[in-house]
């Protein structure tokens, strides 16, 4: 595979990130900082039900800094969702955006930040570098181990016309400051802990695997499948095991900080359109397909993958670089295994609806651009099979 090294590249990440227990409480200092004092908390009903949301609302509120909460996001975020944000935005009179959530809200806060400055509809800004001019000042507080969405420059927002999860991908949509706290994990449940923790694994290793890698994306992915590998299981035994909490949200934060800069390639531009058509959340899309993928895609890049296995921990000692690459999806296959991730009847859709849509579902992927950046690049029938072959 060609790598990325002997080209220029660019490497974007927030001005400020803010990382580590307790570092949730600097949103007070950075809402009044990045704008003039009257912020718009975006969040979502799961996320503010629980206390440490609810301390986070506060400590804005007491500082004087709140002017309004918009927590009606029930999922993956539509441009419905982003339209209504925008509504609450300007009731509020408020001039800054605080996302209070996992990937969903944070992508929802985007929209809205930007569109409060450029006008039009979210539609209009599909695709790649749209955006003529600053968003809002937006302050991303993560709530999972797993979106890298407060790090990252790419919003994903459903059409519930055409069911097209747009994918939008912009320098403007960079939060200001990202707060990765790792006291705000604790309540994720198991099924959330192990799809975002599954999603940030795929992060990293598309990261590293893709054809817009540079030498500083794969410290960043390499380090995070390190992390991922040793801590995942851990977390996701015992979702209050503080020190894997930790591991897996720097790991997160790292993966987030690779796939800005390197891209996400053939997992993500399949999961979306999954998501899209039958309503399944992003993480767990994303961590059933990631081993067909890979074992699918590894011929391209034999070497990535062989570094991929020896980074989650597998020894690959006396193998061929394409034997240990293929160590590399079985120890993801035991990942998933161990985490209970099913195949994709068992999320309950239906093989023949999916197989009937597949050929539309291979063009969505294609036309995000994402399969474009695989190591193997793919063509629409083979991405129909590779939806077969994870049903
Ligand atoms: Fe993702």
């Amino acid at each position: 595979m060609a790598h990325a090294g002997e080209r220029p590249f660019e490497f974007r990440l927030p001005e400020v990130i803010h990382v580590g227990v307790g570092s949730h409480e600097r949103v007070v200092a950075e809402a009044g900082r990045v704008g003039s004092g009257k912020a718009l908390v975006v969040t979502d009903p799961n996320v503010r039900a629980t206390p440490m949301a609810r301390r986070v609302i506060e400590l804005l509120s007491a500082a004087g800094l709140l002017r309004g909460v918009f927590g009606d996001i029930p999922g993956e975020p539509t441009s419905t969702e982003v339209e209504k944000g925008l509504a609450a935005l300007t009731d509020a009179k408020a001039d800054t955006v605080v996302a209070l959530g996992g990937g969903s809200v944070i992508d929802t806060a985007k929209a809205v930040a930007m569109l409060a400055t450029n006008g039009g509809m979210i539609v209009d800004y599909k695709g790649a570098n749209k955006v003529k001019t600053a968003k809002l000042p937006l302050v991303a507080v993560n709530t999972t181990a797993g979106t890298g969405s407060e790090v990252t420059r790419f919003t994903i927002i459903t059409d519930p016309v055409t069911s097209v999860k747009m994918l939008i991908a912009d320098p403007h949509l960079v939060a200001d400051v990202a707060i990765d706290d790792p006291l705000l994990t604790v309540t994720c449940p198991p099924l959330v802990t192990a799809s975002t923790g599954l999603d940030a694994l795929t992060h990293a290793i598309e990261a590293y695997v893709s054809t817009r890698a540079t030498p500083l994306t794969d410290l960043l992915a390499l380090s995070a499948i390190q992390k991922i590998g040793r801590s995942i299981r851990a977390a996701y035994r015992n979702g209050e095991d503080l020190a894997a909490r930790t591991i897996m949200h720097l790991a997160s934060l790292e993966a987030g900080m690779a796939f800005t800069n390197a891209s996400v390639a053939l997992v993500h531009g399949m999961a979306r359109p999954i998501g899209a058509y039958f309503h399944q959340a992003h993480g767990i899309t994303n961590s059933v397909l990631l081993p067909h993928v890979m074992d699918w895609s590894l011929e391209g890049a034999p070497e990535r993958f062989a570094d991929i296995a020896r980074a989650l921990g597998v020894s690959t000692a006396g193998l061929s670089e394409s034997e240990a690459a293929r160590r590399a999806v079985a120890e993801v296959r035991a990942i998933c295994r161990d985490l209970r991730i099913p195949g994709l009847t068992g999320l309950g859709i239906d093989p023949a609806r999916l197989m009937s849509l597949a050929p539309t579902m291979a063009r969505d992927a294609l036309d995000s651009g994402s399969p474009g950046n695989n190591p193997r690049v793919p063509i629409a029938e083979e991405i129909v099979e590779l939806y077969r072959r994870a049903l």
